[in-house]
Formats: C-alpha cells, structure tokens, sequence
C-alpha cells in the first residue's frame, strides 16, 4: 500500500527548503530502527501542485501508524491509491499538552522546533526504549538546554525533562516563562525554586489534567543555572534514558551571549561526552546537532565511541546534513549505550 506525508510548514524559510528531504532521512530511520524495515520506496511527488513524501508499506499497525504521526515532519498522513486520490488517516499523537508551549517563546538563538522533534525522534528510535515510552515516563536530559525548546518537546510527549545551562540569562527566562504557561494553562502544578551543589534550580511538577495530578502522574522539569560538567555533580551517574541536545554552532548568535562562552565547540563537546556519557542509562541514546563547518562527523563519531557509545551510522543517519544560514551548516549524530559506563 502507498502512503504519503504533507510536510509541516515550517516557520523558518531556510530549514523549509531542506524539509523534503529531511522528512525522508527520518522516516528512513523509524522505519529500520522502530518498524522492522517496514517502509520503503520513499519518494518527493507533487500531487495537484502540491509537495508530498510518499512511500510505500503493509497495511499499518498500532506501532507504524503511531509513529508516523508523530515524526516531526507530518503534517497529515493519507492513503494513497493508484489513482492518485489521497484518504486523509487520524493521526496519533502523542502529544499531552498544547503545542505553544514549544512554539510560543521567541528569541535569538532558539533551535527550531521543527528541528529539535526531529533530533528527539531520532534519538529515541536509537534507543532501547523507544516502545517503553507509552509506558512509562523517560527521562530526558538537555545538557545545553538554552531556554527549553528541548525540554518543552520532552514534557510535550510525556518525559520528565532536565536542563543545565551556563547562561543565567537563559535560566531567569525558562523560569518565568514555564511558570506563567502551567497558570495560563490552568494545570495543576508546583514550582519550586532552591539550589543544588552551589547552583540555581528550579523544579516544576505538573499533572496534564486534575486527574492525573492528584493521582501523583506528574511530569517533572528540572533546571539547573551551571556548566553542562557540573551534571556529573549534580546527577546520579545513569540517570537519564536520553540525552538531547543542539550544540553551540561556534559563531556569535544575535543578542545570544552563551555562544560567545563557548567559541569553541568541539573542545566542549571534547570535556563533555565524557560526563553526558556517565549520565546516561544503559539502553539510552544520546543526539546532538552541531555546525559542521567548524567541528567534523568523524571527529565527534570519533569522540562517541571513545567514550563506548555505539554511533548510529546508517546512510539516512547521514542524510541529516542541512544548511541554517552562511555560517551554520547544521548536521546531527545519535549514538547508543550499549553497556555500562
Ligand atoms: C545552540 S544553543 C541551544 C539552544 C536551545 N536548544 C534552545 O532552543 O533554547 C547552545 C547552548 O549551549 C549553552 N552553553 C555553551 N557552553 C556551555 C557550557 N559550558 N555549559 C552549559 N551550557 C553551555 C549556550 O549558552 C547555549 O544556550
């Protein structure tokens, strides 16, 4: 059977150009990693004047129709028949809270949301966990979290979610902004603000309805105001089922003060895998996205299996590469920990 993707608009004009064929490289992923292999013949096609990503498959399942609502790249998903109709499907989602709460906040240096599900994804289908998702929730860790877009996608569907971040900057506005959402939202929740070792923290639980609150199904996001190696201090060693993260891309970034801290990525990607590694569980994957012009795949795929991660190195794992701007040629590898640390 056929089947075939309306790629979401995407807010940003630079990454919609790259979008066809990002849609393609992740629905290639899902498809060897999640479903068995189950997807194939994966194609752009213009139907009445408009773009799709279409493939073909078996009849879907609970597991292939709920993943594929959920890649980042669909829009809507239809049947596609021989005469070209298209059957629009439900679609699955996961997704347990608004979606402003990753779309709405605005600022110099956000990592596109778009984007950001698309490294999620990719992450945990790299995982061993990624059917253990719809039971319980997994706990996700952005080691340079900047103002949350990674840790508002893992509360989206359902993770509890943590943050480290050097820019006090950034720490102040997730604080204020995660607290005035839950009260717009109208959701039952408690924010705490404290410290841990020496750093600012913030810890929010909230319940996706009344219900599940006073039934103590909460999802926690935690925040902490340090140096991503402070979470070796911070965090139980295997804490964390994943690790998600877009790294500093090395060029000054608008008003965006934190990349001017580190110039120099792969020398903090360098200090850093070392203890992101110890945090993560047996089972868990690790993402991250850089800019490829000023650190190489080879030298970060080289730094991972130093520190006994098992790369993800597949054709479509490959076919992540895209351009952000002149100075940005945005890429991402996801690696496995297969053993202990
Ligand atoms: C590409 S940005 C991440 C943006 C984030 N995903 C968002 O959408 O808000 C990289 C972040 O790494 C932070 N950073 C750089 N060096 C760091 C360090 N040593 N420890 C913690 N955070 C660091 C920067 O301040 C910046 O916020």
């Amino acid at each position: 059977m056929r089947y075939a993707i309306l790629v979401s608009p995407s807010t940003n004009r630079v990454y919609a150009q790259s979008a066809s064929a990002l849609a393609m490289a992740e629905l290639q992923v899902i498809s060897t990693d999640v479903l068995g292999g189950a997807l194939s013949d994966m194609q752009e096609q213009t139907l009445g004047s408009v773009r799709y990503v279409t493939f073909s498959a078996p009849a879907l399942d609970e597991l292939a129709h709920s993943w594929l609502s959920n890649l980042a790249a669909t829009f809507a998903l239809f049947g596609l028949d021989d005469a070209g109709k298209l059957t629009p499907l439900d679609l699955r989602r996961w997704d347990q809270l608004d979606s402003d709460l990753v779309s709405i906040q605005k600022y110099a240096g956000k990592t596109n949301e778009a984007f950001t599900k698309l490294l999620f994804n990719v992450t945990l289908a790299a995982s061993a966990f990624a059917l253990e998702k719809e039971r319980r929730a997994l706990a996700v860790l952005d080691p340079l979290c900047g103002r949350g877009t990674t840790l508002n996608q893992a509360l989206m569907y359902g993770c509890h979610a943590t943050g480290v971040e050097i820019d006090k900057k950034d720490f102040e506005a997730y604080s204020l902004f995660i607290q005035r959402w839950v009260k717009d939202k109208r959701l039952k929740h408690s924010a705490v603000t404290g410290h841990v070792k020496g750093h600012s923290k913030l810890d929010v639980e909230l319940g996706t309805s009344k219900e599940r609150y006073k039934a103590g199904e909460t999802l926690r996001v935690t925040y902490v105001s340090a140096d991503t190696h402070a979470v070796a201090d911070v965090f139980q060693p295997r804490s964390f089922d994943l690790i998600v993260t877009d790294a500093p891309y090395g060029v000054q970034h608008g008003a965006q003060s934190g990349d001017a801290i580190s110039r120099k990525p792969l020398e903090l990607l360098a200090s850093a895998i070392p203890v992101w590694r110890a945090a993560l569980r047996p089972g868990g994957a690790i993402g991250i996205s850089w800019n490829n012009l000023v650190a190489r795949r080879e030298k970060l795929a080289q730094l991972m299996t130093e520190n006994g991660l098992e790369v993800c190195d597949s054709p479509a794992h490959r076919s992540f590469e895209h351009r952000v701007d002149h100075s940005i040629q945005r890429d991402l590898i996801v690696a496995r920990a297969v053993t202990s640390p």
